[in-house]
């Protein structure tokens, strides 16, 4: 199939009905970039009603790892589905949840006693490592940053940090959040420290956090994104999340890892967080860990996992349907996905950092495996230009590659792990005309 291939103008007519009777009845709180009306994909191929089809370098935000529908997956799906689809994990027992918590223990950094709490996403993974952190430390504080994204119930909600538009009518929050900055983003005061690798933004949790209005021995954990993902795709400089650890370590501050979108093999690795060799306290992990079918898992040591029978649960949890899939899954990102995310991630790199080269309104280019952003900037390379970056995503859209916008002006390139060589030029190649095509605006 000729991938991408645009037959109408877009939207389609029937894309334009469908568009109507979603306005009509869906939410308006979803913040769709431009309107792809999806019909059927598969592997990176994504057709719409109408037939068009585009080049999916979004991976439906993060989550097809194995790329669309891949036939393997599939197969499970249907076998689980026609076998056992439900029986609640919260009441009863079945096999698939059990493997599934075996096999998180294992793929997870650290060679120790793990459990693990099963939701339905991002942020239930999240909400449930917020409790359980108060719940095992007994203390009432909590500590992220200020260019975080971790869900939208309020527990996680409280937690994120990178955009006021996700609270703005939601207060109060969950009390006792403090965020800190990340080092290399955009609003980080101490960035020409990260040079000297000297982490001034962590002697700043100390001497000033810890020391004027934090009590250390308050807070329960810090929550970190490896890899900023909503905020930017930013990636914190080599050392840092090390002694960050060492540094929450001496005053008994649980380290979690919030490896929702960074996970599932998309940097290169099964978790970002091991390209520092760090093991987390907590991990939670989500998106692409079951390709598409939902599943939000919380994996903490067994000591730490101590909570009474009753405190927390959640009635589709670890539903058969999603493990089949999750375990598929993670056999394929073993058996060569992994390698692929860092083989194509090279590539895009390359190529991407070319086009930085000759176009000045590309100011960075940054990432790990197939986790990379690209920021667009006005005024010299330094100021972010989110008009820009808009105007790029829309250009690509009508090219037919599906991108979407993270940060303030950044486009990221999160392809599924399947993605090939071929489709990474096709890529490319319609994202430099695009570029190309805003960067002579007079
Ligand atoms: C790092 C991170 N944490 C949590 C979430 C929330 O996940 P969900 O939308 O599945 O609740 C996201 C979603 O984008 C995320 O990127």
């Amino acid at each position: 199939m000729a991938v991408p291939k645009i037959v109408t103008e877009l939207p389609g007519p029937i894309s334009k009905d469908w568009l109507a009777r979603d306005e009509r009845s869906v939410s308006p709180s979803y913040s769709r970039p431009y309107p792809l009306v999806a019909e059927r994909a598969e592997g990176l191929a994504v057709t719409d009603v109408d037939g068009n089809v585009f080049l999916d370098f979004s991976a439906g935000i993060a989550v097809c790892s194995t790329g669309h529908c891949h036939p393997e997956v599939v197969k499970e799906i249907q076998e689980q589905a026609a076998r056992l689809i439900h029986m609640s994990g919260t009441d009863f027992f079945y096999r698939e949840q059990v493997l599934m918590a075996e096999t998180i223990a294992e793929i997870t950094p650290g060679n120790f006693h793990k459990k693990s709490f099963f939701g339905n996403s991002g942020a239930e993974a999240v909400e449930a490592g917020f409790k359980l952190a108060r719940y095992h430390s007994r203390r009432p504080r909590m500590l992220s940053y200020n260019s975080s994204f971790h869900g939208r119930t309020f527990g996680a909600l409280s937690l994120t940090g990178s955009n006021s538009k996700y609270m703005r009518g939601f207060a109060p929050l969950v009390p006792g959040v403090t965020h800190v900055y990340f080092p290399f983003c955009f609003h980080c005061p101490f960035n020409h420290e990260c040079d000297q690798c000297d982490f001034e933004c962590i002697n700043y949790i100390e001497d000033e956090v810890f020391r004027k209005y934090v009590p250390a021995e308050e807070v329960s954990a810090f929550v970190a994104e490896p890899i900023l993902g909503e905020g930017g795709y930013v990636v914190p400089p080599d050392g840092y999340f090390q002694r960050l650890k060492k540094m929450l370590d001496s005053y008994g501050i649980l380290f979690m890892c919030d490896e929702v979108q960074s996970g599932a093999g998309r940097t290169g690795k099964m978790f970002a967080i091991e390209h520092w060799g760090v093991e987390p306290d907590i991990i939670c992990i989500a998106k692409g860990i079951a390709s598409g079918m939902p599943l939000g898992i919380c994996c903490a040591s067994a000591e730490i996992m101590d909570w009474h029978r009753g405190a927390h649960a959640s009635t589709f949890g670890a539903n058969p349907v999603s493990c089949r899939a999750a375990l598929k899954t993670i056999s394929l990102l073993q058996n060569g996905l992994i390698d692929n995310a860092r083989d194509k991630g090279k590539l895009l790199m390359k190529g991407l950092n070319e086009i930085k080269e000759n176009y000045e309104i590309v100011g960075d280019v940054r990432g790990k495996g197939l986790m990379i952003g690209v920021e667009f900037v006005k005024d010299g390379k330094n100021t972010p230009d989110p008009q820009t970056s808009n105007k790029v995503l829309l250009d690509c859209f009508n090219g037919g590659v599906a991108f979407l916008p993270c940060g303030r002006s950044t486009i990221r390139f999160c392809p599924p792990l399947v993605v090939s060589e071929e489709e990474c030029e096709i890529a490319l190649e319609v994202f430099e005309k695009a570029v190309k095509a805003n960067s002579f605006r007079f």
